[in-house]
């Protein structure tokens, strides 16, 4: 992966209290050595209400993991009732923003202009996205999955300068491969990613492109992260239903 530190990001979802949260991150950090979180980057995206709470225990024990948020809205602030900002989660020490999430497409009808109104706000308040991309199985099966994931990369990164592009994070979710325990075949993902970079590449330089991060994600798992961690172009993993178990993350982190 050409000196990309690999990214595990666990994607909890509308699951763990704030409890719950405080609770599997304090069992996730006598599970990992100093040394996996140094090799690879760990992410925890607990919901909203729990990032306050998490980001306390990163901060009092000195925890050496990343904070994400699973959404944000556009806007700094305003009548917007229900939404979260980048600037708020920037105050909350928040370093990723998950941006895009087929759940987030799907369920709750964004946009790519939306997607890319959110990406903008998450850079504007010193964050990095992590872009959530994939194909349905009817795109797939119709041989649209290259238009679909490109299509969503340059739709997501418009308007953002190489600085911000350089520290992107990409994640390809095939939505058939979301929750639904069957994964997408470590070369068949691979494949996929490798266009994503060339992709970044044609928008922004071809150094750019080899430094980027890009996770693969869909029904991962201690028992087939290695797969996918082999492959030259996958960088790391996000993980949503394997993540909720700490004693399951540390093994995805541990993936060696
Ligand atoms: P999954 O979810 O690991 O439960 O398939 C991945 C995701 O939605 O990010």
């Amino acid at each position: 992966m050409a000196g990309r530190r690999p990214i595990i990001a666990a994607n909890w979802k509308m699951h763990k209290t704030h409890l719950e949260a405080i609770q599997a991150v304090q069992k996730l950090s006598y599970l990992l050595e100093r040394e996996d979180a140094e090799r690879v980057e760990v992410v925890v995206c607990p919901p909203f209400t729990a990032l306050r709470a998490v980001q306390t225990l990163l901060d009092a024990d000195r925890l050496p993991y990343g904070l994400g948020a699973q959404n944000v809205h556009w806007e700094a602030r305003g009548a917007f009732t229900g939404e979260v900002s980048a600037l708020m989660l920037q105050a909350l020490r928040c370093a990723y923003v998950i941006v895009g999430h087929s759940e987030r497409r799907e369920v709750f009808g964004e946009t790519d202009d939306v997607v890319a109104r959110k990406v903008r706000a998450v850079y504007a308040n010193g964050m990095i996205p992590i872009l959530c991309v994939g194909e349905t199985l009817a795109e797939r099966d119709a041989g649209g999955t290259e238009d679909k994931v490109v299509g969503q990369v340059r739709a997501g990164l418009a308007g953002v300068g190489d600085d911000d592009a350089a520290r992107v994070v990409i994640a390809y979710e095939p939505i058939w491969a979301i929750g639904t325990g069957r994964n997408a075949e470590p070369a068949d993902a691979g494949e996929v990613i490798g266009l994503v970079r060339a992709t970044l590449a044609a928008l922004y330089s071809k150094d750019l492109a080899e430094g980027v991060r890009i996770q693969y994600g869909g029904s991962v798992k201690a028992g087939n992260i290695r797969g996918f961690m082999a492959h030259p172009q996958i960088d790391g993993a996000l993980v949503g239903g394997a993540s909720l178990d700490p004693e399951e993350l540390a093994l995805i982190v541990k993936y060696r």
